[in-house]
């Protein structure tokens, strides 16, 4: 049996990608841009086995088997197969080529909760292509397949700062990610998860996207005209480590998203009231200093994200809980990077405008960009025991 045990980290999109060309490739309508997280915060770690004793190809994903046939999977499993025959006959190793030949078992976890209403799928698919690649030692390229996952997957399999280039071949062949900028890049860099309490479950990515390309005037205006010019900005912005210009076009980015949604019909909604209130509550901060020192950013759901620099993160850790009073809801309220107290003064207090919302905010998730995806050499992580199975 030949065992791998893989991590890959989460990414948060600053361009939003939002809409198809193809559905099937999961080529984009769009480029966009994400910021690879810190996976000490919020990883995936998926073991992989390979055996002449399976009888065929297993996954479990957070301790529960799932279906292997799934189109998505199979597109991953297949195309890392492929490249990993196109290299054995290229002249590679004749273990590659006796373990091409064995079913394999997958395992995946996350160490953050999926209940949370935190994109998985990203770090999930990116996790599980690059652990099957280093089982069938495929080096190279490999976003082009992990963009057959899930779109924002193939952001995952980078660290720092991320492009997806939409490309132009109907194969997707150049549809790829490429780093902009390393996660050593911009260290005082910080992002806050600020964990909302969902009532209910919302619209899938796949479908919402699905359905604003259908119905979305403003989405293929935001494609075709919106984000060319502004990724040239916003790449600037992250060369120069131009806190102002980059938060600025990250909410903006943010909000035209969810102004496309909003133009979907019938129209999808994935800010809630506590969204809004943080929405209004970075604003009033910002509008006190004079300047854009914290950006917010949502994707397909009511969390929020939060970016500043790091002098800026115990305050503004006071001003959230200011409006959103902590509760005990058997949730510690502060997870990952260590944060100091802070006392807010007078003007910020009566800035930040009163009508507090308790327990809005379940709990914040403090973290930083952080590096792509990595092979663990510590076998306490591995997840599949020596008969192959599940240990957990
Ligand atoms: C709002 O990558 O989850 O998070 O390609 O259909 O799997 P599929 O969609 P997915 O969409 C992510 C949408 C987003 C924005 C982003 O991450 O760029």
């Amino acid at each position: 049996m030949k065992k791998v045990t893989c991590t890959a980290p989460v990414n948060i999109a600053v361009i939003k990608y939002w809409g198809k060309r193809n559905e099937e490739l999961i080529l984009p309508i769009n480029s966009s841009l994400s910021v690879t997280l810190h996976q000490d915060q919020l990883k995936t770690t998926t073991s992989v086995a390979a055996s002449r004793e399976f009888t065929e190809d297993r996954i479990w994903l957070n301790g529960k088997e799932e279906n292997i046939n799934h189109p998505r999977l199979q597109s991953c499993l297949r195309e890392i197969r492929r490249l990993a025959r196109k290299r054995r006959n290229d002249g590679g190793d004749e273990n590659v080529s006796r373990i091409l030949n064995y079913k394999v078992h997958l395992c995946s976890v996350n160490n953050f909760p999926t209940a949370a209403g935190l994109a998985s799928s990203a770090a999930g698919y990116a996790c599980l292509v690059y652990t099957l690649a280093k089982l069938y030692g495929v080096e190279g390229e490999l976003s082009e397949i992990a963009r057959q996952g899930s779109g924002s997957a193939c952001r995952s399999m980078y660290g720092g700062f991320v492009q997806w280039v939409m490309g132009e071949k109907d194969d997707g062949k150049d549809s790829l990610a490429k780093q902009v900028e390393p996660e050593s890049h911009w260290p005082e860099l910080r992002v806050l998860i600020l964990v909302a309490t969902a009532e209910k479950k919302h619209v899938g990515s796949t479908a919402g996207m699905q359905t604003s390309v259908e119905t979305s005037p403003l989405l293929k205006l935001r494609a075709d005209l919106v984000v060319p010019e502004r990724m040239e900005a916003m790449i600037e912005s992250i060369r120069k480590k131009d806190f102002d210009a980059f938060g600025q076009l990250t909410m903006k980015d943010s909000n035209q998203f969810h102004a496309t949604c909003l133009d979907t019909y019938p129209p999808i909604f994935y800010l809630n009231n506590v969204s809004q209130r943080v929405i209004s509550m970075v604003h009033q901060y910002n509008t006190y200093y004079g300047q854009t020192k914290v950006a917010y950013s949502f994707d397909a759901g009511p969390n929020a994200v939060i970016f500043m620099l790091e002098p800026t993160v115990n305050e503004f850790v006071e001003v959230v809980k200011l409006c959103f009073p902590p509760e005990t809801n058997g949730d510690q309220y502060l997870k990952g990077l260590p944060v100091g107290p802070s006392t807010l003064s007078e003007g910020l207090q009566s800035a930040i405008a009163s009508d507090p919302n308790p327990g809005g905010v379940r709990y914040i998730i403090v973290t930083k960009p952080g590096p792509g995806p990595m092979q663990s050499q510590d076998l306490t992580l591995d997840l599949l025991g020596s008969d192959g199975m599940p240990l957990h």
